[in-house]
């Protein structure tokens, strides 16, 4: 069936605290706007590391878990928006700090969906036999390309890594579905690469939204994802354990499972803590439920990581853990 088994996961934030009241400080706001609209109470900040430096902390705590050495490792990934810099990739630099001298590496740029497309990659290394090993982390420093004056967008995000060892596991169940419509602006960009020649300004120094429409777009497409996956595969929700959405907005996470008609039990949510971290909220989810007993590797539990965001990108992958 060419499926996949999640060997270890993990993650890591860093431990700096920000609070919705202490936002409030210095933008139009306040906690009970943030949590009502929102769901989220605080954020981890860095205070100084860098997108690189969350993932190796995530390769080490992979690598401990499952008692693999460095030199097994195949393939690392990293799907971020917000590298340490334009080349070489934070997957290189993951490699060099973890000493996977027999690992290649490289990232993933696909905004919030950047973990998922991520599995989608490591199944098709895996499924073709040459690989045994990938590590695929999610990471941003969204800190790093935030408006903090813009009160519609940064009492949203956080920084934060999460990531799994991908193994082959022939009798696990695997499906998947992707898309990605480009051309449609709706997250703004950053920091825009301009050649000194172009003579054009940049025009994009931070990231910038419009929430509402990014809110449809999500309910929308998350919805009919979900669904074209499951009459893909032939099953139900009602077959489906859990469902693990990228951490938006809480009240994304909401409306999803309302127009699923399905009860929010379902969908693990932790967006109170973290708020958005982009790339790596679903493995710091997928991390917490291994951790607090939610999901246990050999259940066969089924799972639906999906994800969903600039590009515009979408996608979800079923697969039992
Ligand atoms: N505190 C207080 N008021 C705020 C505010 C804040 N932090 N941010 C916006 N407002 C105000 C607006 O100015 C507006 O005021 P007005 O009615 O006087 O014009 C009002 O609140 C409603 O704004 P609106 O943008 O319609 O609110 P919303 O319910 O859509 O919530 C978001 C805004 C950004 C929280 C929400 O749209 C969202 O989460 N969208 C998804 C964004 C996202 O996740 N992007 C990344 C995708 S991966």
């Amino acid at each position: 069936m060419n499926g996949v088994k999640i060997r270890a996961a993990a993650h890591y934030v860093p431990s700096a605290v920000l609070g919705n009241d202490q936002i409030s400080t210095w933008v139009d706001t306040t906690d009970e706007w943030i949590v009502k609209r929102t769901g989220v109470s605080q954020r981890r900040i860095s205070e100084g590391e860098n997108t690189s430096d969350l993932s190796i902390e995530v390769g080490k705590q992979l690598l401990g878990s499952a008692g693999l050495a460095a030199e097994d490792v195949d393939l690392i990934m990293v799907a971020t928006i917000t590298p340490d810099y334009l080349t070489p990739s934070v997957a290189c630099l993951v490699q060099e700090g973890l000493g996977a001298v027999n690992a290649f590496a490289f990232d993933i740029s696909a905004a919030c969906s950047g973990f998922v497309f991520g599995l989608s990659t490591a199944q098709k290394y895996l499924a073709s036999g040459q690989y045994k090993n990938i590590l695929i982390i999610g990471a941003d420093v969204l800190s790093k390309i935030t408006d903090w004056d813009d009160r519609g967008s940064c009492i949203l995000f956080g920084d934060g890594a999460g990531g799994v060892l991908l193994v082959a596991d022939p009798d696990a169940l695997y499906s998947e579905k992707l898309h990605s419509r480009g051309g449609t602006v709706i997250n703004g960009g950053h920091m825009e690469v301009v050649n000194p020649f172009s003579k054009r300004e940049r025009k994009f120094d931070f990231l910038k939204l419009d929430g509402r429409e990014v809110f449809d777009f999500a309910v929308k497409s998350v919805t009919e994802n979900i669904t074209e996956l499951l009459e893909k595969v032939g099953m139900t929700l009602d077959d489906i354990d859990h469902i693990i959405p990228h951490q938006a907005n809480g009240r994304i996470i909401e409306a999803i499972a309302k127009k699923l008609k399905t009860g929010l039990e379902k969908f693990y949510v932790n967006i109170q803590k973290y708020g958005n971290t982009s790339a790596a909220s679903i493995p710091i989810a997928l991390s917490e439920m291994f951790t607090n007993g939610t999901l246990k590797q050999g259940t066969g539990k089924k799972v639906i990581l999906v994800g969903f965001g600039g590009g515009l990108t979408w996608g979800s992958v079923l697969m039992s853990v």
